[in-house]
């Protein structure tokens, strides 16, 4: 009898034969001519996040390189909302989603990873080494551990372990919105603070190739199994290298049921500049959401093939980070809908 080990490794080397060469570009649109490079990510976060792919990019490197470098200093971060460091969920225990996608349709995602610190990394690995796009819970934590990544111990932040035992107190899920732009855990009135952002980074390189990337705890003390927007590519994460990039962040479940980043990106099919698409897109949400729609945050951001960018939000307090030759630390306030 082969030991579980020994079936773990096997099946993971059956899995690289099985899995799919990289789509080739020959069968696909050829992109417009870019303009030089860019990065853009959600939230004040995205700053620190830009740099990392930034120096990806400086060196020549390629977007696909640049936004998995970039969203790793953030989940390397004890933040509320993305990595290790974020809030748990119900039971106690953090759960992570995650995606990326390059420029030729190739993705890989996974969903309620457990102690993996580069939830990003492991996407990669998906989209690289299986034929498959989305691994989820214990089958993706047995296939970022064959694949090399560390166990971490299974312990909550100082943070995340004290807004877990406030939120306790009351156990009911009330979100406060642009939580992530507080810097650290704050408990509200009602016993809990509730995050449940995420970093999103979209980049084109000086090939004219986009890439995107998304990695999130989720939202905090969400029901166990719960899995956002985040690791679904479509919802929080879609990349057309001929048309352009979105990715969204805020409540998942709202960006879901519209296929957010998917419609974002065919809406600039359509002609519509990223702003515009953006717009659209959260109009939409809103139009959903009715008067609930004041309860959630929910943001998109995009940028073009030839490198144009835009953002927008439901409601104000989103700000969204630029990095460009011209300046690398931008930090803007998008433009949202409802005043
Ligand atoms: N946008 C992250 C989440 O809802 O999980």
């Amino acid at each position: 009898m082969p030991s579980r080990r020994k079936f773990l490794h096997s099946s993971a080397a059956g899995l690289a034969g099985l899995a799919a060469a990289p789509l080739a570009a020959a069968a696909l649109p050829t992109a417009p001519a870019a303009g030089p490079p860019l990065v853009i990510s959600t939230w004040d976060a995205g700053v620190a996040a830009n740099q990392g792919a930034w120096q990806v990019l400086h060196g020549g490197g390629t977007a696909l390189d640049a936004v998995e470098a970039g969203v790793r200093v953030t989940e390397a971060a004890q933040s509320c909302c993305v990595g290790l460091g974020g809030n748990p969920d119900r039971d106690g225990i953090v759960t992570l989603d995650a995606c990326i996608m390059d420029h030729q349709f190739n993705c890989g995602g996974v969903a309620a990873l457990e102690r993996i610190k580069h939830p990003v990394s492991v996407a990669r690995r998906v989209m690289e080494r299986t034929p498959h796009v989305l691994l989820v819970g214990e089958g993706a934590q047995q296939f970022a551990v064959a694949q090399g990544f560390p166990l971490e111990p299974r312990q909550l932040s100082p943070d995340a372990e004290k807004a877990y035992r406030e939120w306790l107190k009351t156990s009911q899920y009330r979100p406060v919105v642009n939580i992530e732009n507080t810097g650290s855990h704050p408990v509200g009135p009602t016993g809990g603070a509730n995050n449940h952002d995420t970093i999103a980074m979209l980049a084109l390189d000086g090939q004219g190739r986009l890439s995107g990337s998304c990695t999130t705890s989720g939202m905090g003390f969400k029901m166990r199994g719960r899995v956002g927007d985040s690791p679904l590519i479509g919802s929080g994460l879609f990349v057309d290298n001929a048309v352009g990039a979105a990715a969204a962040t805020g409540q998942g479940e709202d960006v879901v049921r519209m296929a957010g980043a998917h419609t974002v990106v065919e809406l600039m099919r359509q002609g519509r500049s990223p702003q515009a698409a953006c717009r659209e897109a959260v109009e939409r949400i809103a139009a959903i959401k009715g008067p609930k729609a004041r309860d959630i945050q929910v943001a998109f951001i995009a940028v073009s093939a030839r490198g144009q960018v835009g953002a927008f939000a439901l409601q104000a307090g989103f700000s969204y980070a630029l990095c460009t030759a011209a300046d690398q630390r931008q930090l803007i306030a998008a433009d949202h809908l409802l005043k």
